[in-house]
Order: structure tokens, then sequence, then C-alpha cells
């Protein structure tokens, strides 16, 4: 089976072309139950039912191929104001998006009749953005009258380890850090998800994001804080771990970043100033240790199999060494994907939809399947 999958909830056009690992093997009550079609995904937050479980021929000991996997940033677009603007990520999404679906088909030798099952991200993220995926999603899927499931980009961010590794044991503890969400979740079996803990203000990475944006060092923060901080001490500047009063599993990143632009202020830390490969080092050393110290607290009192670590911040190395550093001290299986399949990528939209894809031939597009921001 083959699956086009869009990806347009943010600032990267991208879109993907996968094959499951059995061609023709996807036969009724193989799969998890489909998604109907014109509904909401079901969200992550909640314990949710509909997985399998054992070994059939779509468990996790398959993981599907990817032809192509195409991502065009639109950085260059936004770098200019320090953050993503909504109105120029849509208007740049409706101009290259149907480059992009024609460059992952090309890549993976595939035609559109070919396909089988449309897939696309309905949301969290910009509507506007959104929504330009999906119409182009459902255009295709119309006209070509194959499935289209809509998918949630968070479980899409979990699934992407899932890609590369797809015998990872249950229960997996995941730690999802991205530029608009930082949270914990427990996957006690494919396709069913617990929300652990979440940020009650900034996300990590929008930490980083508004820190570079305002040492005027360009956008996305987190990897050139990253290219800036090699070198630094990270024991130079004195911030504390960041908790929240009632020592749940929730994060807050708010007080850190008003700790760090004190110390900015008081240290005259300035774009091309001595002290500034020091300073950058201390702030990410504390976002990743905070980060690891959330999952030593949580795989605490899940006692998980395997820890998982996506998103876009999951790029950042001093991250993914101290969590696989924690991982190995506490004996645990730990994941993260390799760095293309961390940030915003339409082959862990793919991943998911297949997942969720029961054979249901008789299933038409179903126009009113909507976007949604949150
Ligand atoms: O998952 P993602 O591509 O988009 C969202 O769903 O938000 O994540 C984007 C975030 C941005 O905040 C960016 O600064 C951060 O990921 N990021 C990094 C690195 N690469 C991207 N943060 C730290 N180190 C990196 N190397
Ligand atoms: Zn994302």
């Amino acid at each position: 089976m083959l699956v086009l999958a869009i990806e347009t909830s943010c600032d990267e056009t991208s879109a993907a072309v996968l094959r499951t690992p059995e061609m023709g093997t996807l036969t009724s009550g193989s799969c998890p139950p489909s998604v109907e079609m014109g509904t909401r995904p079901p969200k992550l937050g909640t314990a949710q039912e509909g997985g399998t479980k054992g070994t059939g021929p779509h468990s996790e000991a398959a993981a599907p191929e990817i032809l192509s996997n195409v991502i065009l940033s639109q950085d260059e677009v936004h770098a200019p104001y320090g953050g993503v603007v909504p109105e120029l990520a849509s208007r740049q999404h409706i101009k290259t998006i149907a480059a992009i679906v024609g460059e992952a088909l090309t890549r993976a030798g595939v035609e559109l009749p070919a396909i089988d099952l449309y897939a696309v991200t309905q949301g969290p993220g910009l509507i506007g953005s959104l929504l330009v995926g999906l119409s182009f999603a459902k255009g295709l899927a119309y006209y070509h009258r194959k499935p289209l499931i809509g998918v949630d980009h968070l479980e899409a961010h979990l699934e992407a380890c899932f890609l590369e590794n797809p015998a990872i044991a249950y229960p997996s503890l995941g730690l999802l850090v991205s530029g608009g969400h930082t949270a914990l979740y427990l996957k006690e079996e494919p396709l069913t998800y617990k929300l652990l803990g979440k940020t009650r203000d900034d996300a990590a990475g929008e930490a980083l994001d508004k820190i570079a944006k305002f040492l005027g060092l360009g956008y996305p923060g987190g990897p050139v804080i990253e290219k800036l901080a090699k070198g630094g001490d990270p024991k130079a500047f004195p911030f504390a771990v960041p908790r929240t009063k009632d020592h749940s599993l929730d994060f807050s990143f708010s007080g850190l970043k008003t700790a760090a632009l004190k110390l900015i202020r008081e240290n005259g830390i300035a774009k091309d100033g001595p002290r500034l490969p020091d300073f950058l080092a201390s702030f990410e050393e504390i976002v990743a240790r905070s980060l690891v110290d959330h999952v030593r607290a949580a795989a605490d009192q899940v006692q998980p199999r395997s820890l998982i670590l996506c998103g876009g911040v999951a790029r950042n190395t001093r991250l993914r060494t101290r969590f696989q550093d924690y991982a190995r001290r506490a004996g645990i299986d730990a994941y993260v994907p390799s760095p293309k399949l961390c940030t915003d990528n339409a082959a862990m939209v793919g991943a998911v939809a297949i997942k969720r894809f029961g054979a249901r031939p008789e299933l038409e597009p179903d126009l009113d399947l909507d976007a949604f921001a949150r």
C-alpha cells in the first residue's frame, strides 16, 4: 500500500510517500480501527482506546518504508520577524505545496493514481497553514476517490521514533519538545496516549526562540543557540532548575526566560560579546536538565520499559546526550529520531495514518474534515 502524507501545520511545507511493509496484507481486522473521515482524530491528552496488541502484519514490529520525505522550511521568510508570521506562513504554503507534493512523488518514483491512502495533519497548528495542506489533500483524495485520514500533529511527532525503531517496548514514556509544545505522554500500546504533564506557559523551543530573538541571533533560535554555545562553559551562569510549586509533572519555562533576560542585562551579554558562548551554553544546559529531570520524575512514577524523545528541540545534541545519559543510568532503552524526523515532516504523519487505517475500501473522502488550532 502506498501512502501520500502532507504536513503544513506551521512553517514547513512537507510531503512524503511511504510504503507499508507488506503490500496487500492490510485486511479487515488486522489494523487498529480507522478514524471516521470528517471527524477529529483522537486527541492526545486523554487515554485513547483502539490499538492492536500482538504481532499481526501491521504490529509495531514492521515499519513502513519512507520512499521520500521532502521538507521545505520557511525560515528565510520568517527570520526578519524573529518568529513565525501566520499570514506569511499560509501564503508560502499555497505557493509551494504543489511543487513539494510533486517532488515527493518524483523522488519516490510514484504517480498519483498509485496512491492508496492520503494522510494530512489536521492540527494542532496555525489554522491558515493547516487549511492549505488539508484542502490540497482533500482535493487529491476526492479526485482519485481514495481514503483520507486526518492526523494529530503531536501524535505524529511521537510516532516518528517508531519509523526507525518499530519494536520499541511498551509502556513507553515520551517527551515531546517542539516550538509550540512541551509535554510528557505515556504510550501503553499502539495508538493509545495519556498526557502526564505539559507546559503551563512557554514551550522549551519557544523559550530558546525568544532568547535568541532578544539577543538578535536570528530565527529559529534553537539551532543558532546550539551553534553559538559550542565551546561555552555550561556552568558559567547560575540558573536554577525550574520547578512547579505543586511538584506535578507540568513544565514551566517562563521563569527561566525571565531569569535569562535578567542575566543578559546584568552581565551585558551581547550578540558579539565574549561571554555569549558561556551564557548560551548555560541556558541550553538548564533547559536540557529541566526536561530530563521531568523524564526522571515521570519514569519513577510510571516505570516505563522505554523512553522516547521527539519534536524539533530533540535535534539538540546537549539534550540528546543528557537524555541518553539518564536512560543508561536508569537502565531503560531510549530512542531519539534522526534529526530530519525530529522537526516537522510528513513521513511521521503518514506513519500515524498507516496505523489508523483499517481496510475500508468503501470509504469515500469526506470534504467535512476540519482543521483545529489546539
Ligand atoms: O517540532 P518543530 O519543528 O515545530 C513545532 O511543531 O513547533 O520544532 C521547532 C522548534 C523551534 O523552537 C526550534 O528552535 C527548535 O525546534 N529546534 C531546536 C533545534 N532545532 C530546532 N532547538 C534546539 N536545538 C536544535 N538543534
Ligand atoms: Zn511540530
